[in-house]
């Protein structure tokens, strides 16, 4: 039976909570059974309609022939009643607009013989897998794992570096640098790091010798991206420091980490090279692994190679005296202690690794691409 609102005749605390509660829960009952669109515009002219609406008629029957003494009580119980009216109308409007749609799914007869949703797995990305590879040959060996901000101060990222302000090796790496910084001190201002050799000086900072560090992280450069290079890379950087580290210590566990990375029968070879941070500085290359060194595929010349039967693998040296001088204070007195250190570009070993021809392709984000390293 459709609600019809009573007349009231006794205006007692009961029977006025008696007949709200009546009202609301009509309410509640008949904005539910709103369809679509039609049943809406209905409902609502029947509860709100200013002539014999249903909340009108609450006020013609209820308040208005409300005793004096009932007055404020039940003008309080109207506004109550309108207040909860309102939402359920409001509650209507949403039911009329998904009804038809939540409708169709459900009466749509569902195939339970049919595959499921599959819902597909995410995958390393090639840079992160060669990355990660990478830094486990050298946890086997005993260096743990650092890492540092990518935001990096002039002072790390350079100078301390052994990079002097104004030097030219500075234009090597040329980077992005914050802006509004002209007011600190040179050393002070921020800039994104353009390699993760600032992370030695960090870690040498808190840790006190001897320390065997690899340090994984991104790196900015300001160079248009090509299929070589991107203005945002990887790198992974290691350093080793101890009281009689030589040459030496630095070309056996290189060679060894190659040996395990690129496979045992990969031969390296070290060329003289500058870095401000290392001296003496080298090349490492390691004997191409896609033609095993002879520049030949078959008939064609070894591309990756240049025919030349080496790649290029990463910079490394022995820690240049004037780096510890700005560590010095925490146990690495240049005449006590000696290091090295080595940095390689993780993208170029994920290229060269995966055979891909293009840089940009690591960084597009296209599953169709990527999902081939999975
Ligand atoms: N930081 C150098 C670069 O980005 C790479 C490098 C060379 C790192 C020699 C080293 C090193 O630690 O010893 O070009």
């Amino acid at each position: 039976m459709a609600y019809t609102i009573p007349k009231l005749t006794d205006y007692s605390a009961a029977a006025l909570e008696k007949a709200a509660a009546e009202l609301l829960s009509a309410s509640d009952q008949e904005w539910q059974e709103v369809r679509n669109e039609a049943d809406w515009k209905a409902l609502r002219d029947r509860w709100m309609a200013r002539k014999n609406g249903i909340l009108t008629l609450v006020n013609d029957l209820w308040l208005k022939p409300a005793p004096k003494e009932a007055k404020r009580d039940v003008g309080q119980r109207v506004n109550e009643i309108k207040a909860q009216v309102e939402r359920d109308v409001e509650k209507g409007r949403g039911l009329a607009k998904n009804y038809p749609i939540l409708h169709e799914c459900f009466s749509s007869s569902v195939d339970i013989t049919l595959p499921g949703l599959r819902r597909p797995i995410g995958a390393e990305h090639p840079v992160v897998k060669t990355t990660n590879e990478m830094v486990r040959v050298f946890q086997k060996l005993g260096y743990s794992v650092a890492d540092g901000p990518v935001v990096e101060t002039d002072y790390y990222n350079f100078e301390a570096l052994n990079f002097p302000p104004n030097h030219p090796a500075r234009d090597t790496q040329d980077t992005l640098f914050i802006a509004g910084q002209q007011g600190k001190a040179q050393r002070e201002r921020l800039l994104l790091r353009t390699h993760t050799s600032p992370v030695q000086i960090r870690t040498m900072e808190k840790m006190r010798p001897p320390i065997r560090i690899v340090i994984p992280g991104t790196v900015h450069r300001n160079d248009p991206p090509d299929a070589s290079h991107s203005p945002m890379f990887h790198q992974i950087e290691g350093l080793a420091v101890d009281t009689n580290i030589t040459f030496g210590d630095l070309k056996g566990t290189l060679d060894h980490a190659m040996k395990e990375f690129f496979g045992s029968n990969v031969k390296t070879s070290f060329r003289p090279s500058f870095f401000p941070f290392t001296e003496p500085s080298a090349e490492m290359f390691v004997s191409c692994f896609i033609c095993g060194g002879s520049g030949k595929r078959g008939m064609d010349p070894c591309r990756p190679c240049k025919q030349t039967g080496w790649i290029e693998i990463l910079g490394c040296g022995m820690v240049d005296p004037n780096v510890f001088e700005f560590v010095k204070d925490n146990g690495y007195d240049p005449k006590k202690v000696s290091g090295f250190a080595f940095g390689m570009g993780a993208d170029r070993i994920a290229l060269l690794k995966y055979g891909v021809d293009d840089l940009q392709l690591f960084f597009q984000g296209d599953v169709r691409f990527l999902g081939q390293f999975a």
